[in-house]
């Protein structure tokens, strides 16, 4: 990456750990975060902590109660919701709901934060398909990840405005996807703000990977197939949204997952057409009472 007459990347990434109003997530995700790591912990525990919690406690009620969610009988408390779900569902669903708050960011310099919500969501919906085919034992680590893979983007866009006006301008002038952009004039990019961000919010490991590699799939990753999911999920989603390719020399980035990785790309278009009405219902749980 060039852009030497701005700084370097760790520059930029330690910026973000002194700006005082850079988005948190709330002590009880965090708290949850830490509990998870620990195998012995009860349900009755991890119930109590997000009760503790309201907002949090009755926003996940709402999803898990949400046309989205699907399900049939209603989910009346948290700790009957940790039954049917399991930890990481919910777990899950507590960053969905906290992102969304977290992020409360306006649009500015001609960025459609709608439109980018959308995207994520759509991503979102896509890798959690992707991941129950390539079977991963929790499709929902895809979902989370999926609609965490660009926070970067608004983050470089709210608190490293210099960094976000360059690419913006570089990718308009010279016609390139905003990711080309950073990758020709900046040191850092959204992917690695992104990982930056949910390292600091003590998200699990396999949710940062897979937002640090969503663009350039890793040498060394502890859950490649999070990954791969969550890469063809956003190359489905840029290509039925604007028409971006969908590469067909990614199957080469991910050894060992070649045969998944084309077959997937060419049924895109009828398995991404198929989840349209996924998205839209997820589209309007996550961004009811957001201005379009
Ligand atoms: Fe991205
Ligand atoms: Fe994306």
């Amino acid at each position: 990456m060039k852009g030497e007459s701005l700084g370097d990347a760790k520059y930029y990434l330690s910026r973000l750990n002194t700006i005082r109003d850079v988005p948190t997530m709330p002590e009880v995700l965090l708290q949850l975060n830490r509990m998870l790591q620990d195998e012995d912990v009860s349900i009755e525990r991890i119930g109590q902590l997000i009760e503790t919690d309201q907002a949090i406690s009755s926003k996940i009620l709402m999803l898990v109660n949400s046309a989205f969610f699907g399900f049939r009988s209603r989910v009346s408390s948290i700790s009957h919701a940790l039954m049917i779900l399991g930890f990481n569902t919910v777990r899950n669903a507590a960053i969905s709901v906290s992102l969304f708050d977290a992020m409360r960011i306006r649009q500015s310099r001609g960025f459609d934060v709608t439109e980018f919500w959308r995207h994520s969501i759509a991503v979102a919906v896509a890798a959690k398909y992707l991941a129950k085919q390539i079977r991963l034992s929790d499709p929902d680590n895809a979902f989370a990840a999926g609609l965490l893979h660009d926070v970067g983007k608004l983050v470089m866009l709210q608190y490293l405005p210099e960094l976000f006006d360059r690419a913006w301008e570089s990718a308009r002038r010279e016609n390139l996807s905003f990711h080309e952009a950073e990758h020709n004039c900046l040191p850092v990019d959204h992917a690695a703000i992104g990982a930056h961000l949910a390292r600091m919010w003590q998200f699990p490991p396999l949710l940062v990977e897979a937002i640090a590699y969503h663009h350039e799939p890793p040498e060394l990753a502890a859950d490649v197939e999070l990954v791969v999911t969550v890469h063809l999920a956003d190359l489905a989603a840029n290509h039925f949204r604007s028409g971006a390719p969908l590469q067909p020399d990614t199957a080469e980035k991910f050894p060992g997952q070649e045969i998944f990785v084309r077959d997937q790309i060419a049924g895109a278009s009828q398995w991404f057409r198929e989840l349209e009405d996924e998205i839209e219902s997820a589209s309007s749980f996550f961004l009811q009472g957001r201005e379009s």
